[in-house]
């Protein structure tokens, strides 16, 4: 039943960087994709409201926290992405800082390519966001119909509406404020077709509520904490609100559900959850930004994968995800006398293990929430 890591995300090695970069988006020009899928509609007879007080609870407080992408941000805030990109590289002491570029690709860049390759970075970023969002909105619609508990439904309902505002803010503001769209990374489309393709309800949830969106949280977090862009900031702000309980839904959702499952089934979920932390690591190497910016991508990656503030960034967009899946049992379900669980393991060789015992995101939602005032629409 064990599969190896070449059944499950295609190479033996996770860092071959060869097997990385050979995925890449070859329909860059499509207006749609399909993805097939064969799964179960479940209805529900049983309409007893609160039958699981957590969601109940949650639902309810979803029901308040709306906001309107078009009414309640700053959108008059003119953005000059220069600037921000300056700034934002203030912080860290300079553009390019901090980088020994002698030997590689970098060595003759001026200012001008380190800011062009800020703008698209910052182009790429919100466009991925923006993708993985529509992924969430269509995610979340299938939870509705497959999710056997009726207050599931009603609050998968409303994690409907909050994604769709989420795309329409991201798309407005890469259209807007910013230089340019990318097509979705070829990464993070493969985890969303997996997810989709899965006919597994709580697979959906596992994939969707717990390591996209865990590691979203995470993201817009760091992003948040990073820029001075107002607008942006703003932005990022009332999406974390919806996002801290899109989490706490899985996490609620899947805790009681995975003590049913056989062991058997348990490792199934842990090799989902390793092959998804691989995909999202691997679309954050962003390859099509270094394409753009015209160098070639092998040379590049090396360099950069060994830059510490990416190691540090990069391990940082799992302090969501390790410990919610401690939290559901994942990372130590078949661990036996002396042999720790599967899901450890691969957490440990991905560099990640250390986030186990940071906040799991359960109840966190309550500190996200939107101040009373903060959603005018809403009052
Ligand atoms: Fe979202
Ligand atoms: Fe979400």
């Amino acid at each position: 039943m064990t599969s190896t890591n070449e059944e499950l995300i295609g190479r033996s090695d996770i860092n071959d960087l060869e097997a990385i970069l050979s995925v890449t988006n070859k329909d860059v020009d499509a207006l749609v994709s399909h993805v097939k899928s064969n799964y179960d509609t479940i209805f529900t007879w049983d309409y007893e409201k609160g039958a699981r007080p957590k969601l109940n609870r949650l639902y309810e407080k979803a029901k308040t926290a709306q906001w309107n992408g078009e009414t309640d941000l700053p959108w008059e805030t003119e953005v000059d992405q220069e600037q921000v990109v300056l700034a934002n590289a203030a912080q860290a002491g300079g553009v390019g800082a901090g980088m020994d570029v002698s030997g590689t690709p970098f060595e003759r860049w001026t200012d001008k390519e380190w800011v062009q390759l800020g703008i698209e970075s910052q182009n790429w970023t919100l466009s991925q966001f923006m993708h993985g969002e529509q992924g969430a909105l269509i995610c979340t619609a299938r939870i509705v119909e497959n999710v056997p508990w009726v207050d599931a439904k009603y609050y998968a309902a409303t994690q409907v509406m909050d994604e769709a505002r989420h795309v329409e803010v991201f798309a407005k503001y890469l259209d807007d404020k910013l230089s340019g769209h990318y097509p979705i990374n070829a990464h993070l489309k493969l985890l969303l077709d997996d997810i989709i393709q899965d006919d597994r309800w709580d697979m959906t949830y596992l994939g969707m509520q717990i390591m996209v969106e865990g590691l979203a949280l995470a993201a817009f977090g760091f992003i948040h904490q990073l820029t001075t862009e107002p607008l942006l900031k703003q932005l990022l702000r009332y999406v974390m609100s919806d996002e801290a309980r899109h989490v706490a839904f899985g996490v609620l959702s899947l805790q009681d559900y995975y003590q049913e499952l056989t062991a058997a089934e348990l490792r199934e979920r842990q090799e989902f959850a390793f092959e998804a932390a691989v995909r999202m690591r691997d679309r954050f190497l962003q390859q099509e930004v270094w394409d753009r910016m015209g160098l070639n991508v092998k040379d590049v990656l090396p360099f950069v994968m060994n830059s510490p503030e990416r190691a540090g960034f990069q391990a940082m967009l799992f302090s969501k995800i390790v410990p919610n899946c401690k939290k559901l049992g994942l990372l130590d379900a078949g661990a036996t006398n002396g042999k720790p669980g599967w899901l450890r393991e691969k957490f440990t060789e991905l560099g990640v293990i250390a986030f186990e015992d940071w906040a799991d995101t359960g109840e966190e939602y309550e500190m996200f929430q939107l101040a009373e005032g903060e959603v005018a629409a809403a009052s």
